[in-house]
Formats: C-alpha cells, sequence, structure tokens
C-alpha cells in the first residue's frame, strides 16, 4: 500500500491525487454578477449537494495553486450574495471548459463560451439557457478554509428557483436520467460520461434488509469466482435460501451469469440442491 502524508508532497501532487482519487465530481456551471452587475461564469467540481430541506448546494472556488490569488466568482459573491448554479452535461462539455479560461476582470464568459445568458425571476445573476437544470440560488454564508494557495472558500447556497429544460423530463414530467447525458471531472484533464447505456441501477437495501457477507455460506462466501460485487448481491436477500449450497465453481460460474443480469433469485435457485 503506497501512502502519503500530505505536508511531504508538494500542493501540486496533492492537488492530482486528490482530484483523481475523489472523482467523478459533478460539475456547477456558476453564474455570479459584480456589485456593477457584470455577469461572470465559471465552472466548479468541488460541488455537490448537501441538504434536501433546506435545499443546500456548495461549491468551492480554491485560492489558486499557483500564485494563492483569487478568483473572480469568490469576489463577486462577496459582493453580490446570489448565484444562479446550472449542471452540466455532455453538449456543452467544451463551452464549460472554454467558460474557465482565466479572463481578465469583467470579461463575461457567457460571451467568450458562447452560453446564453437569460433573466433570473430572483436573484440578479443570468440563468444558462443551455444548461439542462438552473438552480437560483442565495448565498447563505462563504467559509474560507485557508490562506495558502489551493485552500477552498465553501459557497454555501440555498435553492430558491429550479428551472428544467422540457426534453430532459419523461412522460411523468421527472427529470429522466438516461436523457440528461451528465458529465463529471475526473484527475488531470479527464472527464466521465454518463450516457443511457452506461448507468445501472443497484436495488437500495433499504427496501429490504439483507442478509450481510456474515450470513452468507461458506462455499459461496468463500468461492474464487464470486467477485464482492456478486457476493453484495447475494447478501442482499432477506432470508438464506435453504438448502445444501454448490461449491462447485462451474455452478457459482453459471450463477454469476444470472447475477450479471441483476436475477439474484434465480441465481440463489441454481446454487442450492
Ligand atoms: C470542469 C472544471 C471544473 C473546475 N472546478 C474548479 C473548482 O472546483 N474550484 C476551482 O477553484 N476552480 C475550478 N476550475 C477552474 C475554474 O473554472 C477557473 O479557475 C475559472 O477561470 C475561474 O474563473 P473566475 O476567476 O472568473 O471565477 C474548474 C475548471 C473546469 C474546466
Amino acid at each position: 500500500m503506497k501512502t502519503l502524508i500530505p505536508s511531504e508532497i508538494t500542493p501540486v501532487q496533492l492537488q492530482t491525487v486528490m482530484q483523481t482519487a475523489v472523482s467523478p465530481r459533478p460539475i456547477a456551471l456558476a453564474s455570479t454578477v459584480d456589485k456593477d452587475g457584470n455577469s461572470n461564469l465559471s465552472p466548479f467540481s468541488f460541488f455537490n449537494m448537501f441538504s434536501t430541506v433546506p435545499p443546500v448546494l456548495i461549491f468551492s472556488p480554491s485560492r489558486r495553486v499557483r500564485d494563492n490569488t483569487i478568483k473572480h466568482t469568490l469576489e463577486n459573491v462577496l459582493e453580490v450574495p446570489e448565484v444562479v448554479i446550472g449542471t452540466v452535461n455532455f453538449p456543452i462539455v467544451q463551452q464549460i471548459s472554454l467558460a474557465s479560461t482565466e479572463y481578465e476582470e469583467g470579461v463575461n464568459e457567457f460571451i467568450k463560451s458562447g452560453l446564453t445568458m437569460k433573466d433570473a425571476d430572483l436573484v440578479q445573476p443570468k440563468l444558462i439557457e443551455e444548461c439542462p437544470v438552473n438552480f437560483e440560488c442565495k448565498v447563505l454564508e462563504v467559509k474560507s478554509l485557508g490562506d495558502q494557495g489551493g485552500a477552498g472558500n465553501l459557497v454555501i447556497c440555498e435553492v430558491q428557483k429550479i428551472h428544467i429544460r422540457e426534453e430532459y423530463l419523461d412522460e411523468n414530467g421527472n427529470l429522466d436520467q438516461a436523457k440528461l447525458d451528465m458529465v463529471a471531472r475526473l484527475g488531470s484533464n479527464w472527464y466521465s460520461r454518463n450516457t443511457a447505456d452506461n448507468l445501472f441501477e443497484v436495488p437500495k437495501p433499504l427496501v429490504t434488509k439483507g442478509i450481510g457477507f456474515d450470513l452468507l455460506p461458506d462455499e459461496i462466501k468463500f468461492s474464487r469466482i464470486f467477485t464482492g460485487n456478486d457476493l453484495g448481491m447475494l447478501a442482499n436477500v432477506e432470508i438464506l435460501p435453504a438448502g445444501n449450497y454448490h461449491s462447485d465453481e462451474n455452478v457459482h460460474l453459471g450463477a454469476q451469469k444470472l447475477l450479471l443480469e441483476s436475477k439474484i433469485e434465480e441465481a440463489w435457485k441454481i446454487l442450492i440442491y
């Protein structure tokens, strides 16, 4: 096992290992204004939701590792504590990357990136028309995490209004994960994409109370065939199916095929005699 102590590696090395390890990260496209009303648009992948009621999003414009300067987005939310956060999907990924260019103060990245400004209803910053979802937010607090290059600044935002583009809704009027084609940020220059064909479902164990790994029969738990994912599915049944358990690896391979298709009950059936 390789181990690292943060204080013993350079900030750039630390940034690389953390951003590669903590991935994929969703991307916030933050639209802000300065005190004179000039618009700014920048992407941030130090971003997530942290509360549903109240609805809270947090993103973090960091102090630059390079020269410890701060970003216009941070200056703006300190001047005008409002932000529109747009979510980012594949059709706009190149434009949001362009919006991350470090233009001089006062340059409007909407214009540079070709993304479209639209008036918001409750806050001054503009909506981003092309984003699948826009959140109009008030900034509750800006929490600085340090004064050195690389230090984050948590911009804690409460959502006031949500705008969703119709084309991403399903027939019941709900957001359709498969249609969204979300992208996420990984380490270095890598991104990942969530197309319909690479989504998969894992049934929530909250609905059932799985027996757990510890109650799996040894013939199955110590099989050389089953992976952690296979055993995780087998251990998610509520009652251990009764019988004798095959230790034959060919039978395990057959069960594994069924598990790949999420057919847990059928997998258990062939594991018992
Ligand atoms: C996809 C993506 C995600 C980014 N995430 C962050 C981030 O979480 N925090 C950060 O400080 N900079 C991040 N950046 C870099 C900023 O977008 C960049 O520094 C931007 O120019 C800041 O603009 P501003 O000075 O107008 O606020 C990211 C860039 C890209 C392309």
